[in-house]
């Protein structure tokens, strides 16, 4: 009978929300720091054109207000720090009297505010107006650009209507430019060219290169220009650095007669291989610049719809600002890391090779597991990737940028992608090259292991932690990070071990040990008091230690909002961005131990709570993530509950400052998404953490299995007054434990949650906690998985 009713019940809910895509809203996070790219793009997408901005231009674009400065073709999304990419942008104007020296050449002359409400992004279309009443729209396909530059009709003193121009120029959002070349056709008005630039993280310098195109206007006149002057003769010029590291401004440009309808159509063409390539890309994905603007927008509207197709919600009263949220974080997820397949000139493969993981540090713990359920077949594209990475350069990436090597944050942290996808049992990935990679990290030092690898690994074998001050003589990092990188190492080499015991390699158990390595900078007696003087009351945290096996000190507290920012270039200190409070939470794979270590679950709720409420928990970084599910560890899933409540919407919401931190290539969206979905992975296990969604229900057909998956909240409370599980219900029959497997998904399985106005003893026993390495009764039941499950229901 109950069977029944849930059935029909079940019936009645699965329409859905219908075409999702309009709730994307590309502007959410385009200012306050979320530094994420609002232009067009498709999927994975390598041309990405949007306006540039000469304000918070992370991104390329932002909603702060500021001006204008070009309209370019690739750009990176939510990144922190230096702006990436931006080359050779485009800048349309009027110039006064149709003398093309009174036109504004350098970046600081020629920047224009825009009008805020002029701007239009969705998915696959971008446009704004500018205040000199130029118009311009733009989509992309791949590796092409398309623009329609709309120009007014305005004259000229003696009444002459003025001439559209356009400006390239050779530079790009950081003014990285090293040198540049560009040529132009005297007839056909195409301009190539190619400059090498410096990547905004990394290592080294890579060279780009473009193939523009112009049409539906008459061509009066191209040439170069150089600092403020033009000319028409030469047609080419090569640009460099000269004394004292000079930055010369310069570019090319082209005056046309102003057409009837106003509209220049600009079609570029990029490539990382040569321009030749970038003019048969735009050739083949654009040939007829001047019709296939709406196709372009149409196809990557149908290229999204797709991607997010996987995942239907039933709303049930949850507001439109929380549904746009949602499908936007999910929009942002895919935007990195981008498909360069086939415009890598540093080496040759048949491989896919994709770029843009910016930085795995931010996107293994919640982005990537996303991508391995809703587009798996991506998911391992990207891995094979990162393997053949490893296969040419010797090294798994921990950051990686327009072709070059990354600063390393932490950990070796691909071993926990790759691990995740282990467990996830994704297909056509060569598992014992990534067990050679993954083992490469952890026993061999690179020379360089502030872009790759791991460093300290002398001490991490002999000590079992990184030493504060360490002397290591075998690499060249940051020597800092020690508490930071050793908990990241730990959990790195836990991962190994899980994937060595599926391919039954006998080092498994070195690792397993290895894994316990957190423990040994756990310092029983250290106290924390904030800058006032009043002690936080808890005793117990990680501290900095020696080569001879005493401690230093690191307050507690540093690297915190209570005290100060630390980053890797400024103030490199024991603990990455972040606090010893937050970094404390780190041990993924053993929160049983830890928890006990810390004094027993009320004691860890206790000093959780505390955390997330004084400041200490920075939720606009990623090393957070976790921590707000981590109740569930203790025996406490309604306090993961009240915790996400908390940080969403207050934090994560429909505002163009509705992301709290650098958006890090789709990290917090996918932050909020598992959310509000109701699940929490722990990246690299098995494991998704119970919550109750934030709407009715949810769906998800998994892309290959083709099984549909469904959490619903059955007495569902838009108010969010009821949102904890009283009970659950999988495939119909009762489920206690507060997580649950991956074959959820794969399976298609029906989790159903009661709702209530308060805490229940749901998921709260010994026997529900998710497993813990310390746990044997736990681990064993983590082995046999959902067989476990289906015993339970059975
Ligand atoms: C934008 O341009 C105006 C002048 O048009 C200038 O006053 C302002 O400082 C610029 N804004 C930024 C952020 O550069
Ligand atoms: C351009 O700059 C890069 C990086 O500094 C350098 O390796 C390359 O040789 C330069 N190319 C030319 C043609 O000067
Ligand atoms: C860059 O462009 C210039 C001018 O078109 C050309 O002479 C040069 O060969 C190009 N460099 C490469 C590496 O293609
Ligand atoms: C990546 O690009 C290649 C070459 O254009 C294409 O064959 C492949 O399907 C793309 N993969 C994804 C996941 O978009
Ligand atoms: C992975 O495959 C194994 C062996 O077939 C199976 O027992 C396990 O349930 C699968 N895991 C997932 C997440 O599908
Ligand atoms: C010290 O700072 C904390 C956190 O800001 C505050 O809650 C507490 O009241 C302060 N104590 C004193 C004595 O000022
Ligand atoms: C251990 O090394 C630290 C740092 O060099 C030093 O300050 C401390 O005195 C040493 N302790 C012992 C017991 O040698
Ligand atoms: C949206 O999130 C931002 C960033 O965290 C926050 O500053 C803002 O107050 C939030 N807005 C609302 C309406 O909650
Ligand atoms: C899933 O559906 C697709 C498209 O309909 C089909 O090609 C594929 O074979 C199906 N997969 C399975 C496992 O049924």
């Amino acid at each position: 009978m109950k069977i029944l009713a849930l059935i029909s019940f079940l019936i009645g809910l699965t329409a859905a929300t219908g075409d999702d895509l309009h709730y994307v809203d590309p502007l959410i996070g385009s200012t306050a720091g979320g530094n994420v790219f609002v232009g067009a793009s498709l999927p994975y997408g390598l041309a990405k054109p949007v306006a540039d901005v000469d304000g918070q231009n992370t991104g390329g674009f932002s909603t702060d207000g500021s001006n204008v400065t070009g309209f370019s073709h690739m750009h990176d999304s939510g990144t922190g720090g230096n702006p990436s990419q931006g080359q050779f942008p485009l800048f349309p104007q009027l110039c006064r009297d149709n003398i093309v020296d009174n036109c504004r050449f350098g970046k600081t002359d020629r920047a224009t505010h825009y009008i805020q409400d002029s701007v239009v992004a969705r998915p696959g279309y971008f446009a704004v107006r500018l205040e000199n009443g130029i118009h311009a729209e733009m989509t992309a396909s791949q590796r092409t650009a398309l623009y329609r530059f709309k120009f007014p009709e305005t004259h000229a003193s003696n009444g002459d209507t003025l001439d559209p121009v356009i400006l390239l120029d050779l530079t790009d959002l950081w003014s990285s430019r090293q040198n540049a070349s560009i040529s132009l056709d005297a007839d056909s008005a195409r301009i190539v060219g190619n400059g090498t630039f410096l990547p905004s993280f990394g290592a080294g310098s890579y060279r780009t290169f473009f193939c523009a195109d112009f049409t539906g206007a008459e061509v009066r006149d191209n040439g170069i220009w150089v600092n403020n002057r033009a000319g028409s003769e030469p047609k080419a010029l090569y640009v460099t650095r000269g004394f004292n590291n000079f930055y010369l401004q310069a570019g090319g440009y082209v005056t046309f007669e102003r057409p009837d309808d106003g509209v220049v159509t600009v079609r570029v063409g990029v490539s990382y291989v040569s321009s030749q390539q970038a003019c048969t890309n735009a050739e083949a994905e654009v040939p007829a610049p001047g019709k296939d603007f709406a196709r372009l927008e149409q196809e990557a509207v149908d290229s999204w719809s797709e991607k997010l197709s996987p995942i239907k919600i039933t709303a049930g009263g949850m507001s439109d600002a929380m549904i746009s949220a949602f499908w936007s974080g999910i929009y942002r997820t895919m935007l990195s890391p981008q498909n360069m397949t086939g415009e890598n000139p540093v080496w040759k493969s048949d491989e896919p090779y994709f770029d843009s993981f910016y930085c795995i540090w931010d996107q293994f713990r919640a982005q990537l597991p996303l991508l391995s359920l809703i587009d798996p077949e991506t998911q391992t594209n990207l891995i094979r990737s990162l393997l053949d990475t490893y296969k040419n350069e010797g090294w798994l990436p921990d950051c990686r940028m327009s072709l070059c090597k990354g600063w390393t944050q932490g950990g070796s942290n691909a071993d926990v992608v790759l691990t995740d996808a282990f467990v996830k049992n994704l297909t056509n990935i060569d598992w014992e090259l990534a067990y050679k990679a993954m083992v490469n990290d952890a026993e061999n030092e690179p020379l360089e292991w502030s872009y790759e690898g791991r460093g300290g690994l002398q001490s991490w074998k002999r000590l079992n932690y990184i030493p504060y001050l360490d002397f290591d003589y075998l690499g060249f990092g940051t020597n800092s990070r020690s508490i930071s990188r050793t908990v990241e190492y730990a959990y790195n080499d836990y991962g190994l071990a899980v994937v060595g015991k599926g391919l039954g390699k006998s080092e498994n158990t070195k690792y397993l040990s290895r894994a316990n390595n957190w423990r040994n900078l756990f310092k029983a007696d250290q106290k924390s008091v904030l800058e006032n003087g009043t002690d936080t009351g808890f005793t117990g945290f990680f501290q900095p230690k020696y080569l001879n096996r005493t401690w230093g000190f690191q307050d507690p507290i540093a690297c915190s909002a209570l005290a100060s920012w630390c980053s890797l270039t400024s103030n490199p200190s024991e603990t990455f961005e972040s606090s010893i409070w937050e970094y404390l939470f780190y041990v993924p794979h053993d929160m049983a131990a830890l928890i006990k270590l810390l004094g027993g679950p009320d004691s860890f709720v206790k000093r959780l709570d505390y955390f997330h409420t004084s400041g200490l928990a920075d939720i606009g970084n990623e090393p957070v993530f976790l921590t707000v599910y981590q109740y569930h560890y203790a025996g406490r899933p309604a306090l993961s509950t009240a915790r996400a409540h908390n940080y969403i919407p207050r934090s994560f919401n429909a505002s163009t400052n509705g992301i709290p931190g650098n958006d890090d290539s789709g990290a917090m969206g996918s932050f909020l998404v598992w959310s509000m979905m109701g699940l929490f992975p722990n990246a690299g296990q098995n494991v998704y953490l119970i919550s109750a969604p934030f709407f009715e229900a949810v769906e998800v057909t998994h892309p290959i299995t083709n099984c549909t998956a469904t959490i619903r909240n059955s007495n569902f409370d838009p108010t969010y007054r009821k949102v904890y599980i009283q009970s659950a219900l999988l495939n119909g029959r009762p489920y206690t434990k507060n997580w649950i497997g991956h074959e959820f998904f794969t399976q298609g399985m029906t989790l159903e949650l009661m709702l209530g106005e308060h805490e229940s003893d749901w998921g709260t026993r010994v026997e529900d906690l998710p497993p813990s390495l310390s746990d044997n009764q736990a681990r064993d039941e983590a082995t046999v998985g959902m067989h476990g499950v289906g015993m339970m229901g059975s």
